[in-house]
């Protein structure tokens, strides 16, 4: 079966089948990139199978675990840490093995995640600016794997990219000092080439603070919410993604925090809260009811001061934040997270909230300075970049023979200025040290989020339907958001040669090639 059938019977069907019906006609009749597809409509015999095939590929096919067959309710455990074997003031070495596990989390049955070293979430890395970091990393999974230190000003050598794999059964030392001024809130994860999404969603990911030398906040104590989703079938298998986990990014039915089921939180006002958006796709828009949020940091680290107080924390795939919560009426609240519309294809939601949680807040209010540390502008752009994303139909010439029609069709589907990802294609140059402007659009249908490597970015300005607005305030950020056909405009300096991502970080979209390489020179 052709691509182009694909579609006809997507658009032409008269069956029950009202998200196909959505999507075709956002796709087709909204100003996508159809590529030069015939767009003739009629019906095509075999039909009612296909379209079978197709639903029998979407979320509701998956027969999957009830999300109250985990238990919930336990108070939210500490983010286990990976203790440092070294005894040498500065350098931190350690050893981390990804590898599969047998768990019990739902139901009664077993469950086999990957994990770092026995722990899903992975076990969390604290340094201070300037230290050494040597970690020896072994690869007991069955298929190959890197380690990426997500937002780290590391080597790109060191990075984990994709052409650097780690095989089956193989060790390697990752080693990188990090920088003076990198404190902040980062992660690890996986970043082999066609694989993350798999690996992530069997549970390998991490989190890697970095402590500032000096700290304007030393003084709050500190809590971390990594949060992550997991889709369980109802056998306790982690299953394999279906056609509209592909399109739209794989979100599972638990969202958990520090991988627990809605646990009883404690803060008392006066806490550094470090949050961590770990999910493949989900986007998540934080609540508690009679809270407010102070936001004191972003993915890099402090902002130059703490922000006006919020009723909401926007946190799209791999977005991190510092934020104090602050109440006027103390008492247990839902940790909530409200819906998002990120324009998924073929889906119609039905706007809903989620309970992740219940937060006990303390009366205690954080005394914060006013300000947090200079943030300077990177300086006079030298140098300009343009990025544009996009998701296109048709153009190849791929069969889409029994059993291959969803993934050949969306093997080519999301793209980098017009490409899918060539891990031995150079993309973009840039010059070490220059200051560059990069500009970039989101020329499709569908909210995706851009993450670069090697450093971190400042945006500049959000452009959405012919408005222009400024960044609100200075930040260092790796991956922001864009919205359908907005534009970001953000400053960056890469500090050092090698080879560097950038991509969409809703995972699937990477592993299906989103992605493009920038060499820095
Ligand atoms: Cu968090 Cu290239 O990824
Ligand atoms: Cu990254
Ligand atoms: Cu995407």
């Amino acid at each position: 079966m052709k691509r182009r059938d694909f579609l006809k019977y997507g658009v032409g069907a008269g069956v029950a089948a009202t998200g196909v019906l959505a999507w075709a006609r956002g796709h087709m009749g909204m100003g996508h990139n159809m590529g030069g597809m015939n767009h003739d409509m009629g019906n095509m015999p075999n039909m009612n199978h296909d379209m079978g095939r197709m639903q029998g590929m979407g979320h509701g096919a998956q027969n999957l675990m009830p999300v109250t067959a985990m238990a919930a309710g336990a108070p939210l455990a500490a983010l286990g840490l990976m203790p440092n074997r070294s005894k040498k003031f500065g350098l931190f070495q350690a050893e981390l093995t990804a590898k599969p596990v047998m768990v019990t989390l739902a139901g009664g049955k077993q469950t086999e995640l990957w994990a770092y070293n026995d722990s899903v979430p992975g076990p969390q890395i604290v340094v201070t600016e300037g230290d050494r970091v040597e970690i020896m990393f072994e690869n007991q999974l069955s298929q190959p794997t890197t380690v990426h230190w997500h937002g780290l000003p590391v080597p790109s050598d060191q990075d984990g990219n994709p052409q650097d794999p780690v095989a089956p059964g193989e060790r390697r030392l990752y080693q990188f000092t990090v920088p003076e001024g990198s404190a902040g809130t980062y992660w690890y994860h996986p970043h082999p080439h066609g694989h993350v999404s798999e690996q992530v969603a069997h549970g390998l990911a991490g989190t890697l603070i970095v402590k500032a030398k000096q700290d304007p906040l030393a003084h709050l104590p500190e809590q971390h919410w990594l949060i992550s989703d997991l889709r369980l079938d109802i056998n306790g298998r982690v299953p394999e993604n279906t056609m509209l986990d592909w399109m739209n990014g794989r979100e599972g039915q638990f969202v958990l925090v520090n991988g627990q089921r809605e646990p009883k939180i404690n803060i008392s006002g006066e806490h550094r809260v470090r949050i961590w958006n770990a999910c493949a796709a989900r986007y998540l828009r934080l609540h508690i009811p009679n809270c407010e949020f102070i936001l004191l940091g972003t993915d890099g680290g402090l902002l130059a001061a703490p922000q006006a107080p919020v009723t909401e924390l926007f946190l799209s795939p791999a977005d991190r934040v510092e934020v104090v919560v602050r109440t006027r009426q103390p008492g247990t609240y839902a940790l909530q997270s409200l819906y998002y519309d990120r324009s998924k294809m073929m889906v119609k939601e039905t706007p809903h909230t989620l309970t992740l949680g219940q937060v006990t807040v303390g009366a205690k209010v954080a005394a914060l300075p006013r300000t947090l540390r200079k943030i300077n502008d990177f300086g006079p752009v030298v140098a300009r970049k343009r990025v544009v994303f996009s998701e296109e139909m048709g153009g190849g010439q791929h069969d889409m023979g029994e059993g291959g029609m969803g993934m050949s069709m969306m093997a080519n589907m999301f793209r980098v200025n017009g490409k899918t990802y060539d891990m031995a294609r150079i993309d973009l140059t840039s010059k070490v040290g220059e200051v560059e402007e990069w500009t970039v659009f989101n020329d499709s249908h569908m909210d995706h989020p851009f993450h670069l490597h090697g450093t971190q970015f400042m945006v500049i300005s959000h452009s959405l339907n012919n408005r222009t607005v400024p960044a609100a305030y200075r930040a260092y950020k790796d991956t922001i958001n864009l919205r359908p056909y907005e534009t970001i405009v953000f400053k960056v300096v890469q500090k050092e040669k090698g080879l560097r991502m950038f991509h969409c970080h809703i995972l699937e979209h990477e592993n299906l090639g989103m992605m493009a390489n920038l060499n820095v020179v």
